[in-house]
C-alpha cells in the first residue's frame, strides 16, 4: 500500500498544486527539488536533489514506495539542458528508485510527445509517438523508461501525457488540451493505488468537447473527469483574440512548440 510518496519537482508549479491533495491522502510526504522548499506541513520532509546526481537522488527516494515525478525541464531547451534533467536525470531517478524497492511510479510525460500531429487527427495511446521538440523527444523517452521498469522489474508505472494544467484554459488551443489540477490528482491516484496497473500511458485532459485524444485507457483505469472545458469558453475565445496566429503551430497539436524551428515539409507533416 502506498503510505510514502516522494514528490519530485515538488517547488515547481504543478507540484504546489499537487502537495495538499497528496498530504491529505497519504501519510508522509517526501518533497525534493533543486530549488528550496521552506514551507513543509507535519507530514512533509524536504529531500533537494538535482536529477542527474545519484547521491542526492538515492537520499531522496529512501523509504518510499511510490514516486510521483513532476521535475525536470518543463518546456524546450538546449540540448544539453534537456538531457541532464530529462534524460539522464529520469534514469538517475529509476535507478534510484528500483534500488530502494519503490514500488510504483506516476510520471509527468507530456502533450508534446505527440504534439506534431495535426490537430485534426484523433489519437488514441496506442498512436506512434511524433515529438515536437527536444523537449517532447525527452518525455518519449521516459514513458520508454517505465516500460522497461514496468516490464523487466516489477514496477506499476502511469505515464500521464499532460495537457495543460491550469483552473482555466488559456487559449483555444487549451480547450482541447486542458487539464484541472483536481482531475490530475485523480489520475495521480489512479497510478498510486490502482491494483491492475502495469505499465499505461493515458492523457491528462479533462472533460474536454474539443479534445484531440481518445483516452479510453485512462476511463478504463477509472477515471471520470469533473471539470469541463466548455465551461470557460468564453474567456479562453477573448484569450485567443489576443494572441497572434501561428500558421503552422495552429494547424498542429503541440501548437507553438510545433512550429518552433519548424524547417520542414507542413503538408507532408499534415498527411502523413
Ligand atoms: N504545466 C503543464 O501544464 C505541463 C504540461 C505537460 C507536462 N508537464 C510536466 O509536468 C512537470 C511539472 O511541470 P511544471 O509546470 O510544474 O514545471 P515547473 O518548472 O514549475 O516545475 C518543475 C520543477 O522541476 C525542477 N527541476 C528542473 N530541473 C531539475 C533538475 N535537473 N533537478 C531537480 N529538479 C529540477 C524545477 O526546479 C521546478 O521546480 C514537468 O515535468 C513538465 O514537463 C507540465
Amino acid at each position: 500500500m502506498t503510505q510514502t510518496v516522494l514528490l519530485t519537482g515538488a517547488a515547481g508549479d504543478i507540484g504546489s498544486r499537487l502537495r495538499p491533495m497528496l498530504r491529505t491522502r497519504y501519510g508522509r510526504v517526501i518533497l525534493s527539488d533543486r530549488t528550496e522548499i521552506d514551507d513543509p506541513a507535519a507530514n512533509e520532509e524536504v529531500r533537494p536533489a538535482v536529477l542527474d546526481d545519484p547521491d542526492a537522488v538515492a537520499r531522496a527516494v529512501e523509504g518510499a514506495d511510490a514516486v510521483v515525478h513532476l521535475g525536470g525541464q518543463p518546456v524546450e531547451a538546449e540540448w544539453s539542458t534537456v538531457n541532464a534533467s530529462n534524460i539522464q536525470g529520469m534514469m538517475t531517478l529509476m535507478q534510484a528508485a528500483h534500488a530502494a524497492g519503490v514500488a510504483r511510479v506516476v510520471f509527468a510525460s507530456s502533450n508534446h510527445v505527440i504534439g506534431m500531429y495535426p490537430r485534426t487527427a484523433r489519437i488514441d495511446h496506442e498512436r506512434p509517438v511524433r515529438p515536437d521538440s527536444r523537449y517532447g523527444l525527452s518525455k518519449a523517452f521516459g514513458e520508454a523508461l517505465c516500460a522497461l521498469y514496468a516490464d523487466k522489474h516489477g514496477m506499476r508505472c502511469l505515464s500521464i501525457r499532460i495537457g495543460n494544467v491550469a483552473d482555466q484554459p488559456a487559449d483555444l488551443r487549451r480547450l482541447s488540451i486542458w487539464l484541472h489540477p483536481e482531475d490530475l490528482f485523480q489520475l495521480v491516484v489512479i497510478g498510486l493505488e490502482h491494483p491492475d496497473l502495469h505499465n499505461a500511458i493515458v492523457f491528462g485532459a479533462s472533460d474536454n468537447a474539443m479534445t484531440f485524444w481518445d483516452n479510453r485507457e485512462a476511463f478504463r483505469l477509472g477515471y471520470r473527469p469533473t471539470h469541463r472545458a466548455e465551461d470557460h469558453r468564453n474567456v479562453a475565445v477573448a484569450a485567443q483574440e489576443r494572441i497572434d496566429p501561428d500558421p503552422i503551430g495552429d494547424r498542429l497539436q503541440g501548437g507553438g512548440f510545433g512550429s518552433d524551428e519548424f524547417d520542414g515539409d507542413l503538408d507532408r507533416t499534415l498527411w502523413s
